[in-house]
């Protein structure tokens, strides 16, 4: 995901309530494993998007909150959550580059990253993230992940193009472990976190947006692009999801 995405993703990705698959319940659940956290933590959420779990994570720790993306109209909607939610003095919206991250080494007690990871890679990211941290701090990511072995050759095609670092659950620990990190936890997303907050609002766009672009071979590519998207996770949300996984600096 970039700037240089054509209008027409930006189309579709506006006005959303999440940027990626996620709910507040796994956030939540992913949030209570930390239990070395101090009373007052200083989080990083890296990749924050519209923020809804920036939202969540405000409501459950009593730290301070630096939300980071790179994408100005996605701070912008969650500086309105923040002021609906009264979560100002919680929650510090940051324009900024995960590439290149504006931090001294050792400033958070925990860095987040719902479904953002995969822009830096995920061993790249949990090595680049790392000396953020102070020690014994926390890493909690959420990765595109295989979830069984003999996959479809239809989705193994599809997602090896898509995303050819996709590993299974036990490829992402052993990375984790030769990082460095200790494993906390990991659970796989409901398959609902992808349908409620993303896919289904991208579906409700797409029929007003085909009509709009019916003369436009290029948009309508993009449009059908998305739709085989949420067609193959239809299919073939057996085979892979997302996780979480929850790490610990040693
Ligand atoms: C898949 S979305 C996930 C957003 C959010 N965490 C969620 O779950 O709804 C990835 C996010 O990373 C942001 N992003 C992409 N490249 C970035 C970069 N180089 N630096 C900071 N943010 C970036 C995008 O703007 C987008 O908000």
């Amino acid at each position: 995901m970039s700037n240089q995405l054509p209008e027409i993703f930006w189309e579709i990705h506006s006005g959303l309530p999440r940027e990626g698959p996620g709910d507040n319940l796994s956030t939540r659940r992913a949030y209570l494993m930390l239990k070395e956290l101090p009373k007052n933590p200083r989080i990083l959420d890296v990749g924050c998007g519209p923020g809804m779990q920036t939202i969540e994570l405000a409501k459950l720790s009593n730290g301070q909150i630096d939300a980071l993306d790179n994408h100005q109209p996605f701070l912008d909607q969650l500086e309105i959550n923040i002021k609906k939610e009264a979560l100002g003095n919680k929650i510090k919206t940051v324009s900024g580059d995960m590439i290149n991250l504006p931090y001294d080494d050792g400033t958070f007690n925990l860095v987040w990253s719902e479904g953002s990871i995969f822009i830096v890679g995920f061993e790249k990211g949990l090595r680049d993230f790392e000396r953020l941290l102070v020690n014994k701090g926390y890493l909690v990511v959420s990765e595109l992940s295989w979830l069984r072995d003999n996959v479809p050759s239809e989705v193994n095609e599809y997602l090896k193009h898509l995303y050819p670092a996709i590993q299974t659950i036990k490829g992402n620990l052993n990375i984790a472990k030769k990082v460095g990190y200790q494993n906390v936890g990991f659970f796989v997303l409901p398959s609902e976190s992808w349908w409620t907050d993303y896919y289904e609002p991208i579906m409700a766009k797409l029929p007003s947006l085909k009509e709009k672009y019916k003369n436009d071979k290029e948009k309508l590519q993009h449009i059908a692009y998305h739709e085989n998207e949420i067609e193959m996770f239809r299919k073939y949300s057996d085979y892979y999801g997302y996780v979480f996984y929850v790490m610990q600096t040693s």
